[in-house]
């Protein structure tokens, strides 16, 4: 992680906002704030003059605004320069692929994410995925409401795999990667992974892992990291489980794999959300949810908390808590 370096520049950028600034004290009606985009939780009523976007981008230029709540929406060039008056970017995710950091800070606009508080939900789906798919789960409940139930519990097609004894590799191994590893023990797997700084090589652990699971961000580096050949590593039979970015998978290359019926997958990110490729839809072999990995009341309260806290702290000309850099 470049947590220390990301501070220091995001804690540079709002000091130098707030320069020629007046002092705004704890009033947040002072600051115009605009979102893409209501969010859940009590902490949100904290943000009282707080302006909700239609539409995104803006049909036209929005002078004024000064903060702007992004939920998963694209921050880019075009969308910044509607928004000449900008001082921070504030992202509701702990992923911040949609916003050009890069972008936001030439113009000296900081960006903050809500890390650290979603990594036990998004390592609880992954659980859910892995389960789902070695055991057929989605499989199992169709054949069940399509009235396909005929032989009690020895239905050979519903036939699975333990999880116990099996092997997980992870790719990745931060917060929710240790996570995933905490809960896959539980079930006694035996868990490997890949990570930049050690780790088995990821082209072994993609040969020799039953369950591969993707906890890397979405970066330069890891665009398209799974690609067409690396796919081709796994073993017959395995499945590869990705909560992480769609596009870190080569997902061509992935849907023809699992046409073949080769490996399975459980997929809860995709390269074009909402778009899902049209050949998955059919298949067994896949469990497929649309992005809810985070999805839990308590766990979006507190990214929404982690969002607000930060936008508070900008008000105040405080450091923010959480700025992203890259
Ligand atoms: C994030 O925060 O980046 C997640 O993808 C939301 O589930």
């Amino acid at each position: 992680m470049q947590a220390g370096l990301a501070l220091c520049a995001g804690k540079r950028d709002h000091d130098r906002d707030h320069a020629n600034k007046p002092m705004l004290g704890g009033d947040t009606g002072a600051v115009r704030i605009a979102a893409t985009q209501q969010l859940p939780g009590p902490a949100w009523a904290e943000l009282p003059d707080l302006e909700l976007l239609q539409t995104w981008p803006p049909a036209q230029p929005l002078p004024g605004v000064e903060v702007l709540v992004a939920v998963v929406v694209p921050v880019g060039a075009e969308e910044l320069d509607l928004l000449p008056d900008l001082r921070l970017v504030a992202n509701y995710g702990a992923g911040y692929d949609t916003v050009d950091v890069a972008e936001c800070r030439e113009r000296g606009i900081p960006v903050t994410n809500t890390p650290g508080v979603l990594d036990a939900a998004v390592a609880d789906l992954t659980l859910a995925l892995i389960l789902a798919c070695r055991r057929h789960v989605v499989t199992a409940d169709r054949l069940v409401r399509e009235g396909r139930w005929q032989r009690r519990w020895a239905q050979p097609e519903l036939l699975g795999h333990d999880l116990a004894g099996s092997t997980l590799g992870l790719v990745g191994l931060g917060r929710i990667g240790s996570e995933v590893a905490q809960r896959a023990e539980a079930f006694g797997m035996h868990v490997v992974f890949n990570r930049r700084s050690g780790g088995l090589p990821l082209d072994e652990l993609l040969r020799t892992a039953d369950v591969v699971s993707l906890h890397v961000p979405l970066t330069d580096e890891t665009r398209g990291l799974v690609s067409r050949e690396r796919l081709a590593l796994l073993r017959d039979g395995s499945t590869l489980i990705n909560t992480a970015r769609g596009t870190i998978v080569d997902e061509d290359a992935l849907v023809e794999e699992l046409v073949s019926g080769r490996i399975s997958a459980g997929l809860d990110v995709f390269a074009a959300e909402p778009n899902v490729p049209e050949p998955l839809l059919g298949l067994p072999n896949v469990v497929l949810t649309p992005h809810i990995a985070s999805a839990a009341v308590e766990t979006r309260a507190a990214m929404t908390r982690v969002l607000v806290d930060n936008v508070l702290a900008f008000v105040r000309g405080e450091p923010l808590l959480t700025p992203v850099d890259r």
